[in-house]
């Protein structure tokens, strides 16, 4: 079956990987989003017939209002994502990541459906064994993850929801974020050949980007099956830690040097293994490995670069 969707911070690091792909499963897709990134990402998608495009704030009820109307299901991406840009501007990730979804949830039918990122790292810290499942305890530190964690409680009372607890994803997209773990840690390897990490004993999970966009499909699919419930989507065989995610990488990159040191502290304290149990048994399979995607990314900074201010 073909929906309207709704698509807003579709211009993002997730969103303009989902928005092809919806578009290539038949759906009518609409993008709102502020491009405060400046970012060209959707160019690849505007010859479609199906696609629309919003410039606007979701946070203003006359631009999301008309819009939610028209739309079967909603995927709200559009947030400022991650604790240092949050503690960079507060009132605007407040007004962003809660009041804005707040006012959409207010404005909803009861039968539009929306399908919601989350994040796993209110998970918090545990000791070496801490192994979660989608009722383990959350502990948010960070505003961002305090504010996802108060979202999931609201959104989860609307009769049409789904939540997925992302892992933190890697990979190429076309709205690229080298502040992602696995993104940094395989661009520094590539541009510096060392990294000195903190807390390089946390073990975190992974997920790929396309695996994302598969997971909200795979929901889509099978939608009466899965709605009214939390799902961890990750990587299984990658709940590993920053000093073995730097082995991974250094298996393609050899002269790739690490050290672990005092340097810093994660903001949520972020040290789990996490069980994708839930998910896969309603069919749901990853396609990228931790390797594959650094093979890709590698590829990637090949031909990125930050270098704003130098020459080369
Ligand atoms: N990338 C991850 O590892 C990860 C993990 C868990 C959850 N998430 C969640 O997924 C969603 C998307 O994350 P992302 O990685 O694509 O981030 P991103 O920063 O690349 O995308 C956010 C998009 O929202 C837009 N935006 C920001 N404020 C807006 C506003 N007021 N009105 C309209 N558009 C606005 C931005 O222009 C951008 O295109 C977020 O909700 C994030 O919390 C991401």
């Amino acid at each position: 079956m073909n929906y309207n969707i709704l698509l807003t911070g579709g211009a993002g690091y997730l969103g303009s990987t989902m928005a092809p792909d919806l578009l290539a499963a038949g759906h009518k897709v609409t993008v709102l989003d502020n491009f405060m990134f400046k970012q060209s990402s959707l160019n690849h998608v505007c010859y479609h017939p199906n696609f629309s495009v919003v410039k606007g704030d979701i946070r203003l009820e006359k631009t999301i209002a008309p819009l939610l109307k028209n739309a079967d299901i909603v995927i709200p991406l559009a947030a400022l994502v991650g604790a240092p840009l949050c503690n960079m501007d507060p009132i605007g990730a407040t007004t962003t990541n809660h009041d804005a979804i707040m006012l959409m949830l207010k404005l909803l039918s009861k039968n539009q459906i929306v399908l919601m990122p989350t994040t796993n790292s209110a998970y918090g810290t545990g000791d070496e064994n801490n192994f979660c499942t989608e009722e383990s305890p959350l502990r948010p530190i960070s505003q961002y993850a305090i504010e996802k964690v108060k979202i999931e409680q609201e959104l989860m009372q609307h009769e049409n929801a789904i939540s997925f607890r992302l892992a933190t994803v890697f990979g190429m997209s076309p709205r690229m974020r080298i502040d992602l773990l696995v993104n940094d840690f395989t661009y520094r390897a590539v541009n510096d050949r060392f990294i000195v990490l903190f807390e390089g004993y946390f073990k975190r999970n992974y997920l790929h980007v396309r695996d994302v966009s598969r997971a909200f499909q795979h929901a889509i699919t099978n939608y009466d099956a899965m709605k009214g419930q939390i799902y961890n989507v990750g990587l299984s065989d990658a709940n590993v830690s920053k000093m073995e995610l730097c082995e991974t990488i250094r298996k393609q990159i050899p002269d790739f040097v690490f050290i672990d040191a005092p340097v810093g502290k994660d903001p949520d304290q972020r040290n789990y293994i996490v069980s994708n149990a839930k998910i896969e048994a309603t069919g749901y399979k990853t396609s990228v490995s931790l390797d594959a995607g650094i093979a890709e990314l590698i590829k990637g900074f090949t031909m990125i670069k930050n270098s704003m201010y130098g020459n080369v």
